[in-house]
């Protein structure tokens, strides 16, 4: 999921008449859908929101192993245990993938990693919630995976070649995730009282957080506007929201479960959903770094490089003795 952005720093947008030559013939070929690739002439702050959109992108996948990897060695079978690495190991290569898509923009993977560490840079708010029993690996796959294919479908038509490719590929793991997790809820639910009520529990904490993945309103999200013309967000958070509830509320309904959300009901004029208030105040809170396991996430990725410096170090050596050697031998 993932380009949850909590925008600063409004801009008008500008008129064709206000841009510079370079800045119409750049608006022109997004407007005709031709991709922009990394040599491409681009507006500075056109590369500055990319780098900013990929890397919080790329940090989510990252830090979304946590919550799940906390349940690869109590996942209650073989099987389970096995598609459940499997899973956590797509993120890892999502993450690297977009960390690549972002370093073509002309930012190191070393800086990235580093404003992810100091906490200047950002990552999905969702992951800053507890995986307190099984039953949450499937609403994670069902809700939170099927959040971030809603959020990435549109993005495989974003402007900026290298996303919208590594989109395309990304999507179709992505639905495999979703379909993991739904397997799992379908069992519970299937299965004993207790393992339903498990069921519930879990879509009672997941449901609004999943909602929020999706960003501020549109009303307060400033830079939308900008992104839109520029074919880097192409709906509005709103929009996708609104997409995800529709899709979902059937699904908890085959599986008999309820939404905890008294307000939610089929408005047959509007021909949507409506749905009760969002909590804004606690996702600015989760952003902020006050969520429940905003540390222990932290903490856990600085741990992971610390205790990798060793491996990089050999590399390096390694990949020194190599050129020393073939440099010998030529
Ligand atoms: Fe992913
Ligand atoms: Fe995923």
């Amino acid at each position: 999921m993932y380009a949850q952005m909590v925008d600063t720093g409004a801009k008008k947008l500008r008129s064709p008449e206000e841009m510079t030559p370079e800045e119409r013939a750049f608006q022109a070929r997004v407007d005709a859908d031709i991709k922009i690739e990394p040599k491409d002439w681009m507006p500075e702050a056109y590369r500055k929101t990319l780098i900013r959109q990929i890397s919080q992108h790329a940090h989510s996948e990252i830090v979304g192993m946590l919550p799940e990897g906390n349940w690869i060695t109590r996942a209650p079978t073989l099987q389970r245990k096995a598609i459940l690495m499997a899973k956590v190991q797509d993120e890892a290569g999502h993450g690297l993938y977009l960390y690549c898509a972002a370093e073509t923009l002309g930012v190191s993977r070393d800086q990235m990693v580093a404003d992810l560490h100091s906490g200047k840079a950002k990552y999905s708010s969702i992951f800053n919630y507890p995986t307190l029993t099984w039953a949450d690996i499937g609403a994670i796959g069902w809700l939170v995976d099927g959040a971030a294919i809603m959020n990435q479908i549109p993005l495989c038509r974003c402007s900026f070649g290298p996303y919208s490719r590594a989109m395309i590929r990304v999507c179709k793991e992505e639905s495999f995730h979703q379909r993991q997790g739904f397997d799992i809820m379908i069992k519970l639910c299937r299965g004993t009282p207790e393992q339903k009520a498990m069921a519930q529990d879990a879509l009672n904490r997941w449901w609004w957080p999943s909602l929020m993945m999706f960003g501020p309103p549109d009303a307060s999200s400033v830079h939308s506007a900008q992104s839109a013309q520029w074919k880097i967000k192409i709906l509005s958070n709103d929009e996708l929201r609104q997409r995800f509830i529709e899709q979902t509320v059937p699904q908890a309904d085959f599986l008999g479960i309820t939404m905890p959300d008294p307000d939610l009901k089929w408005n047959p004029e509007r021909g949507h959903y409506d749905f009760g208030a969002i909590d804004w105040s606690e996702l600015y809170e989760v952003v902020k770094g006050n969520g429940p396991c905003n540390r222990d996430r932290l903490r856990a990725r600085v741990e992971a490089w610390e205790n990798g410096a060793w491996v990089r170090e050999a590399a390096l050596a390694h990949a020194a003795k190599r050129a020393a050697a073939a440099e010998k031998a030529a």
